[in-house]
C-alpha cells in the first residue's frame, strides 16, 4: 500500500519533478487508520494530494504523500427548494458539475473547468466567475490527523474568505477531508454580473438564461484566456488578487488611471493582480523554461522541464517588481511545499 521514492511529476499540473520520500493512493476510508499510524510512529510530514493544480513543489517531499482517490456521490437529504449531495474527496471538481447540471442540481454552473478534486474545493474556497464554493456549502467531514478522529465542519466553522479558510490558517495540515455536502438548488438562479460573463452571453436574452449555457459560456471564456495544463503546465493564479485599503487605493488610481479593481467591502478595494503584473511589464516574459502567460499575466507556465525553484524565482522577481512599482505586496496562490513559501 505505502511505496517509497514515487516521482510526483505526472500527479501535479505545474509538471515539476519532486519524489515523495513515501506515497499511497488513498482510495477506500478503511486505509486511513494504518497510514496515519505510519506517519505519526515515522514522524512523517503529511501531504494530502488531490489532482494537484494548485500545489509548487519546491523540493523533494520528506514524508508521506496520500493521494485522495474516494469516491462516490449520495443524496443525502432533499426538501422542497433544495438537495444535499454529499461528495467523496477524491471525485473530479469539474465531472461533479457536469454530473450537477445533468442531473439539474443548480449552483455549480459558475464553478466550471476548475481542474482538481473535491475534498481539494473548500481548502482556498475555490470560485470563479461571481460564484465561490461557500455559496453552495452545506458541510464536510475531516479526519484529524493527529488523533484520528473524524469531524464534520459546518459552514461557520470552515471560516471560508476569498481564497481562504480554517484550513489555510488555524487548521493547516490538521485535516484530511473526506467528503463535502453541497446544498444545491431545485430552481435555477443564473448569475452573470461578472463582467467577461455577461459579455460572452451579451446576445441572450435574460428571459432565456439557462444554467447550461452559463456552464457554456464559463468553459468558453476560461478556454480562451487559460491554458489547458495537460498542455502547458500551470497551477492557475499564481498570485492572489490583493486587497487594499481605500485610500491606498484613491491614491494609486490618481498615479495610474485605468487600474481595474472590484469592490471588495467598505475599506478595501480588489485589485486585479493580472493587471498590475502586465502593466509592471511581465506577460510573455520568459526565464528559461517558466514564463508569464501571454494571455494571462496572473498565470506561471513550464514550458519544459523546470523546477518548482525556477518557478518560485520568477514568482519572487515579479512580487519585487509589483512592490516596487505599486507598492502593493502581491501573495502566492497555490499552497508551496518546501523552500520559496517566504513570500507566501
Ligand atoms: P491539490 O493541488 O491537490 O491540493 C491543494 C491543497 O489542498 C494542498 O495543500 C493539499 O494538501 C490540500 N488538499 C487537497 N485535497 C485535500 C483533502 N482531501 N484534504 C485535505 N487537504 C487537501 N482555483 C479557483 O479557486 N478558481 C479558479 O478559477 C481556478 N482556476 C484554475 C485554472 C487552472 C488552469 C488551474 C491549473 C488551477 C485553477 N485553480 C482555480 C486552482 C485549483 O484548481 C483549485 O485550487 C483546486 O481546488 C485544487 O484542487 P486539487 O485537487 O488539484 O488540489
Ligand atoms: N487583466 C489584465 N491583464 C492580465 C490579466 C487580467 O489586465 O494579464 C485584467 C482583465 O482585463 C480584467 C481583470 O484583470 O479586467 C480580471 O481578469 P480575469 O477576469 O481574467 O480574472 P482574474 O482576476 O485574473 C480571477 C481568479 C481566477 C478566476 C477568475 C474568474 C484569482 C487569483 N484568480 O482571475 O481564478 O477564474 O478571476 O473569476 O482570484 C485561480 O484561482 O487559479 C483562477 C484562475
Amino acid at each position: 500500500m505505502i511505496q517509497n521514492d514515487v516521482n510526483l511529476q505526472p500527479f501535479n499540473t505545474l509538471a515539476v519533478p519532486a519524489k515523495a520520500r513515501f506515497y499511497a493512493a488513498v482510495t477506500d476510508r478503511e486505509q486511513l487508520p494504518l497510514l496515519l499510524a505510519f506517519a505519526r510512529e515515522n514522524n512523517l510530514p503529511l501531504l494530502p494530494l488531490g489532482g494537484g493544480s494548485n500545489v509548487v513543489l519546491a523540493n523533494d517531499f520528506p514524508g508521506l504523500v496520500l493521494h485522495m482517490q474516494l469516491q462516490g456521490k449520495t443524496l443525502v437529504r432533499e426538501d422542497r427548494s433544495h438537495y444535499w449531495l454529499q461528495v467523496a474527496a477524491g471525485e473530479n471538481w469539474h465531472e461533479l458539475v457536469q454530473y450537477c447540471l445533468d442531473a439539474r442540481y443548480w449552483g455549480l454552473e459558475n464553478l466550471s473547468l476548475i481542474p482538481g478534486s473535491v475534498g481539494a474545493a473548500p481548502i482556498q474556497n475555490i470560485g470563479a466567475y461571481g460564484v465561490e464554493l461557500k455559496d453552495v456549502f452545506a458541510e464536510l467531514e475531516a479526519v484529524d490527523v493527529r488523533t484520528g478522529e473524524c469531524r464534520v465542519f459546518d459552514h461557520g466553522a470552515c471560516r471560508f474568505g476569498y481564497r481562504d479558510s480554517f484550513f489555510k490558517r488555524e487548521g493547516r495540515d490538521r485535516y484530511l477531508i473526506l467528503s463535502v455536502t453541497l446544498r444545491l438548488a431545485r430552481q435555477p438562479h443564473v448569475k452573470v454580473t461578472y463582467p467577461a460573463l455577461r459579455e460572452a452571453l451579451a446576445t441572450v436574452p435574460v428571459d432565456q438564461l439557462t444554467p447550461r449555457l452559463v456552464s457554456d459560456a464559463v468553459c468558453r471564456v476560461r478556454r480562451s484566456k487559460l491554458p489547458d495544463p495537460a498542455e502547458v503546465p500551470n497551477v492557475g493564479s499564481f498570485f492572489k488578487n490583493p486587497l487594499v485599503a481605500l485610500d491606498q487605493f484613491l491614491s494609486l488610481q490618481v498615479q495610474h488611471p485605468g487600474m481595474v479593481s472590484f469592490p471588495a467591502d467598505a475599506r478595501s478595494v480588489k485589485l486585479a493582480a493580472g493587471w498590475l503584473i502586465e502593466r509592471a511589464g511581465w506577460k510573455g516574459v520568459r526565464r528559461g523554461p517558466v514564463a508569464v502567460h501571454h494571455q494571462q499575466a496572473l498565470v506561471l507556465t513550464n514550458a519544459g522541464h523546470a523546477s518548482g525553484q525556477e518557478v518560485l524565482a520568477l514568482a519572487k522577481e515579479i512580487h519585487r517588481s509589483v512592490a516596487d512599482e505599486y507598492g502593493v505586496e502581491l501573495e502566492i496562490e497555490p499552497r508551496v511545499y518546501g523552500q520559496g513559501e517566504e513570500i507566501q
